[in-house]
């Protein structure tokens, strides 16, 4: 049986950017902030090809088919469903390279999205999950799941179990979000080689019990709970030599009313949660000063967290 609808010719979709570990849920937690993220269109062939026809980025992409995840994870599902089918496909970056807002995830997801709309049954969120993640793994040299399910199913998630894939969908805070960019690179893969593959048992204990008391914070929205419990002893400490005057970025942002801030994801980017838009204005000034200090510019959105979650845009026949 053909799985292709004959009636779809190219679809366009949209992923989110996401903020990954939330400073509590290394690996397991993100959410997702749709103020940026990447669009790919999908456009059928006559022939069985997967080809990279365009990549819209102000950096840089490789445009081999293996290297890049939208077009890697196309080709996985093309081979798994056995479809004799090939793709061009147009990529256009929003998302900043290597900064840690889910850049790789994003064009990966919305790439699988825009493939679900040809299909006559379509995947369920799960099912294209497993396929995003060998693009992380390709990324990344890890297939982390806490940027490619938040980009998959919107809002604020946890990934409980990867295999098989189980998903909660947490209350999502009535708060800002600033996303601050830091114009440097940190790749994803070297941000998790400084990482120390044990740790020590008192050290897991503190931190089990600043998961355990944010999640309990978003369940009773209680914002003086999550900032009390918005503390990563574990991961930010490794990672903090990457973000010059990174500690005084953290003061300048608490300073300004911010209710905690740490990386997205492995950074350079970071998050702050503000209680209101304005507050969260004043958090991304504060937070861009230490910055310039050390000659490194930078920029900021502010959005709620959003529910949205990659979607198609556009549908041509
Ligand atoms: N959990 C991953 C890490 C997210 O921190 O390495 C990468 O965006």
């Amino acid at each position: 049986m053909n799985k292709i609808k004959d009636s779809v010719q190219q679809v366009k979709a949209f992923a989110p950017a996401t903020c990954a570990n939330i400073a509590v849920g290394f690996d397991i937690l993100g959410f997702a902030f749709d103020k940026l993220g990447d669009y790919v269109t999908l456009k059928k062939r006559d022939d069985q090809k997967i080809v990279i026809e365009s990549i819209i980025s102000e950096e840089t992409l490789p445009f081999t088919t293996q290297q890049n995840t939208a077009s890697l994870v196309i080709e996985k599902l093309c081979q798994e469903l056995s479809l004799d089918i090939g793709f061009s496909i147009v990529i256009e970056k929003g998302i900043p390279l290597c900064s840690g807002m889910g850049g790789s995830a994003a064009s990966a997801v919305a790439a699988l999205v825009a493939f679900n709309h040809f299909l006559k049954e379509p995947l369920s969120l799960h099912e294209l999950a497993r396929f995003a993640l060998m693009g992380e793994q390709q990324a990344s040299g890890a297939a982390h799941p806490d940027n490619i399910v938040p980009c998959l199913f919107g809002g604020f998630t946890l990934t409980y179990s990867q295999n098989p894939m189980k998903v909660i969908q947490l209350p999502i805070p009535k708060l800002y979000c600033v996303l601050l960019h830091p114009h440097m690179h940190v790749s994803t893969r070297s941000a998790r080689d400084v990482l120390k593959s044990e740790i020590a048992l008192k050290d897991y204990v503190k931190q089990s019990a600043h998961l355990a008391s944010f999640i309990a914070a978003l369940y009773e929205q209680d914002d003086n709970l999550l900032s009390q419990a918005l503390v990563d002893d574990l991961i930010e400490p490794q990672r903090a030599q990457f973000v010059p005057n990174f500690y005084k970025i953290k003061e300048a942002a608490l300073q300004a009313g911010a209710l905690g801030m740490s990386f997205s994801g492995s950074g350079p980017a970071l998050f702050a949660f503000a209680k209101t838009e304005q507050a969260a204005q004043a958090i991304g000034q504060a937070m861009q000063k230490p910055l310039q200090e050390k000659q490194i510019e930078s920029n900021y959105w502010v959005a709620p967290i959003s529910k949205n979650a990659a979607h198609v845009v556009f549908e041509g026949e």
